[in-house]
């Protein structure tokens, strides 16, 4: 099977499913103008995330990886009442571009982009005990991705919901002598959740109008 059938089935669905609001087109510009790559989570999995946030109705989201803000405002307009959402980045550029289309959607009370290397800001969320998170999506560099793990699930209570993207790599997990930083990263990650006793996973591939990956979705023991 060729792969323009799994963009062409994202587009049905985007059609048939997501609303025509040209906030997420002129995020995705946004992106563009700035420079940045264009490797937001598509439309259909930040409404999987959405959906996923209606599920959890969670008081505390944490992200790592805001780029333009696209997952993040997917997920922040479905928050409860008092909900608030952390989003890590280290580029400021990416934070600034952010913040405006927070801002845009209305969200600017909600959220709150945290600037830095997300290995130094994790371990001060502990420190200062602003978890438990109820709902955590890891998306920023993948080489670190198992000590974000971690520290995942130490901001976590039983029954929080940990999302992985990008955990498959257009199928290069599959090849143990990958020299690519990235697919080591989340060969070494996949490894380490197949072994933590503290979660339940499972890993769902992802197809459609992006290249081919998975995410990785936990639930904190
Ligand atoms: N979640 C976004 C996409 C994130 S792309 C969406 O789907 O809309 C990955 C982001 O992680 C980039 O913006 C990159 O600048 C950021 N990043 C890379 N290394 C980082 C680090 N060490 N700490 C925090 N953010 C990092
Ligand atoms: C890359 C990062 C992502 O978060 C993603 O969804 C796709 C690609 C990357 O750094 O190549
Ligand atoms: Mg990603």
């Amino acid at each position: 099977m060729d792969k323009q059938i799994f963009g062409e089935v994202d587009q049905y669905i985007n059609q048939l499913l997501l609303p025509d609001d040209p906030l997420w087109s002129d995020i995705i510009k946004s992106i563009e103008e700035a420079g940045l790559p264009p490797i937001s989570v598509s439309a259909n999995q930040g409404k999987f995330l959405q959906i996923l946030v209606f599920l959890t109705k969670p008081k505390k989201v944490l992200e790592l990886g805001t780029l333009g803000g696209f997952s993040t405002i997917w997920m922040a307009r479905a928050l409860p009442e008092g909900g608030k959402l952390i989003t890590l980045e280290f580029n400021p550029v990416c934070a600034r571009v952010a913040q405006h289309n927070i801002d845009r959607a209305g969200l600017a009370d909600k959220v709150e982009i945290r600037i830095g290397k997300a290995i130094e800001l994790l371990p001060q969320l502990l420190e200062a005990q602003e978890g438990p998170f109820d709902m955590i999506f890891i998306d920023a560099d993948k080489p670190p991705y198992a000590e974000y793990f971690d520290f995942a699930v130490k901001l976590s209570r039983p029954g929080t919901l940990i999302i992985c993207d990008n955990v498959i790599r257009d199928g290069k997990v599959l090849d143990p002598a990958s020299t690519d930083e990235m697919v080591q990263g989340v060969q070494r990650f996949n490894l380490a959740l197949a072994q933590d006793k503290r979660v339940d996973a499972t890993i769902i591939q992802t197809v459609g109008l992006k290249e081919h990956d998975g995410m990785a979705i936990t639930v904190v023991r």
